[in-house]
């Protein structure tokens, strides 16, 4: 693993507090689902899911090109392995999102077998996406403050639209809701 040796301020390795920031949304989402308040469940699944789509637009968008451009044969940090994980992980948000749909339409002990099964298959999300954000924080990120001026850095962090949605949602008091 890389060590940053800059300022946490000016440092990629910022977006590991958006990581654990979405990893909360979907607790609460998951929490939610447990106690079968579908309601709940669907709007705190949008929550998260529309964070997570912002974020890693951001990294498409901004952060993997420059990466891409300036470095290569990081050893587990490729940037097709990026895409690839997040192609999954579309994947998965779009499944779960049908899912939520279909459980609307069930009661009784159904629902429950549902909604265990939907809970079996994001705990197998969950651990991707645990590979994922470990893969990011330990190659993407400090490769990127290496490869980056100090104030590339702010321009391309200032731009992440799921930093600022974190720290709106931090200034909210919101952020672990
Ligand atoms: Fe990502
Ligand atoms: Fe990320």
């Amino acid at each position: 693993m890389l060590t940053s040796v800059m300022s946490r301020d000016s440092s990629f390795l910022r977006l590991t507090e958006v990581h654990q920031w979405l990893d909360g949304l979907f607790l609460a989402h998951r929490t939610a689902l447990l106690s079968l308040e579908l309601s709940q469940a669907k709007l705190l699944f949008d929550r998260y899911e529309s964070n997570l789509l912002a974020h890693m637009k951001d990294e498409e968008e901004s952060l993997i090109p420059i990466y891409g451009e300036r470095i290569s044969d990081v050893p587990g940090g490729a940037v097709e392995l990026f895409i690839a994980e997040h192609k999954k992980i579309r994947g998965f948000l779009a499944e779960f999102r049908q899912a939520l749909r279909e459980l609307r339409k069930q009661k009784g002990l159904a629902l429950k077998h549902k909604a265990i099964e939907l809970l079996d298959r994001e705990g197998m999300y969950h651990g991707l996406l645990q590979h994922h954000h470990a893969r990011e924080q330990n190659a993407l990120y400090p490769w990127l403050d290496l490869l980056t001026s100090v104030e590339e850095r702010e321009n391309l962090l200032a731009g992440c639209s799921s930093l600022s949605a974190y720290q709106a949602a931090l200034a909210a008091g919101q952020s672990d809701k």
